[in-house]
């Protein structure tokens, strides 16, 4: 594999799985195509190798410009998402747009050239809840809210295209993913930025006992590598972090790692539709070598740290939008 064009590469896995292929394989170029959303963020690959990686701006719901970028690939990667379901609870236009219609776009343009890969990046939430026990791939997909709805759209929509058209399509399925350059919307950047600058954590009702499986980010970039070039084109890979914490477990975690105390706690009104537990048995992955090697306490240490060490980096965001859409979801939330 000698030119690998990731979608989505600005933002946090992507951008992490950019970093990942640059050092890990060096006659490897990446062209990273991102629409540069909210969420994609440049600073995020501003120490890559310009001579190995290079940046297209654009949108993988537009067919024209997927195809361009594809063109000369041998395979494509696709983050490119919306992935903040508080954000697809307060619409979801643009969820489907991306996650649905923009991988029908990235099948098109592999069909249209040949690619000879196409890994699609998707989330155990496709899934829903489970109570006990742990999905394998065989599990039937059950998504609950509006971006889990999405993904699992294009999923179908991507898995048929293989069955149809023969496209080498790949899915790997990742655990709730944590670790540097996480835009601070998701619970362990929020939080420990909240933290940091002295200010609460919302904390939703009914989450203290909600649970979710924690996989270091480079853990998921290097299950998202195994499955691409060990992988069987038609077949789904779950990625887990086997680290299931409770909410509050995570909570107590990032009070200490912060030096605050359990006031800093704000209990908040529950999400809609909340899903309660997520579980997936990566048993099919690790059968093709891949071993996460992050142990959690290790994880969460150095992503308390790295916030700490990088203001730089989200001072910035939390700013402008960010505090607009801060308030939205917050401030009625008693
Ligand atoms: P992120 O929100 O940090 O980044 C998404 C990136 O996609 C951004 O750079 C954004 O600009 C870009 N993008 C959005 N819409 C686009 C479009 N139409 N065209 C081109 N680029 C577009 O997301 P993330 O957390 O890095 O997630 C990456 C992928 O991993 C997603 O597909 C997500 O569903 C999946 N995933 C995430 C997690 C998690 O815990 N974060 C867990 C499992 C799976
Ligand atoms: P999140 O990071 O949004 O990921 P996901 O919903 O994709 O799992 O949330 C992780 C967990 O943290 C989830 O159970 C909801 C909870 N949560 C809060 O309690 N407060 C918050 O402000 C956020 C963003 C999440």
């Amino acid at each position: 594999m000698k030119k690998i064009l990731v979608t989505g590469g600005a933002g946090f896995i992507g951008s992490a799985f950019v970093r990942y292929q640059l050092r890990t394989y060096p006659e490897v170029q990446v062209v990273n195509f991102d629409k540069l959303t909210y969420a994609g963020n440049l600073d995020n690959v501003k120490e890559c190798d310009p001579a190995r990686h290079t940046f297209v701006q654009g949108d993988i719901a537009d067919r024209a410009a997927i195809q361009a970028a594809m063109a000369g690939c041998d395979a494509v990667v696709n983050f490119a998402a919306d992935t903040h379901v508080d954000r697809s609870i307060m619409g979801a236009t643009d969820f489907i747009a991306t996650n649905c219609t923009g991988v029908y776009n990235i099948c098109e343009a592999a069909r249209e050239l040949g690619t000879a890969r196409v890994l699609l990046v998707s989330t155990d939430e496709v899934y829903g809840s489970i109570r006990e026990g742990s999905f394998t791939e065989q599990s039937p997909q059950g998504p609950r809210n509006p971006y889990s709805a999405s993904k699992a759209g294009g999923e179908l929509i991507a898995l048929a295209h293989h069955e149809t058209f023969g496209t080498p399509v790949i899915i790997t399925r990742g655990s709730n993913t944590y670790g540097p350059y996480q835009y601070p919307e998701k619970v362990m950047p929020l939080f420990i930025t909240n933290l940091i600058d002295g200010e609460q954590v919302p904390l939703y009702q009914g989450g203290e006992h909600n649970v979710r499986d924690w996989l270091w980010v480079d853990d998921h970039a290097s299950g998202v590598d195994t499955a691409l070039r060990q992988g069987t084109p038609g077949q789904v890979y779950n990625v887990a972090g086997g680290n299931e914490r409770e909410n509050i477990v995570l909570t107590h975690k990032l009070l200490e790692l912060c030096g605050r105390d359990a006031s800093f706690i704000r209990l908040v009104k529950d999400r809609p539709g909340h899903d309660f537990r997520y579980s997936i048995d990566a048993s099919k992955l690790r059968g093709l070598g891949w071993t996460p090697q992050m142990p959690w306490d290790e994880g969460v240490a150095q992503t308390a740290a790295w916030y700490r060490d990088n203001e730089w980096w989200w001072r910035k965001i939390k700013t402008g939008e960010f505090l607009e859409y801060y308030r939205k979801q917050y401030a009625d939330r008693k």
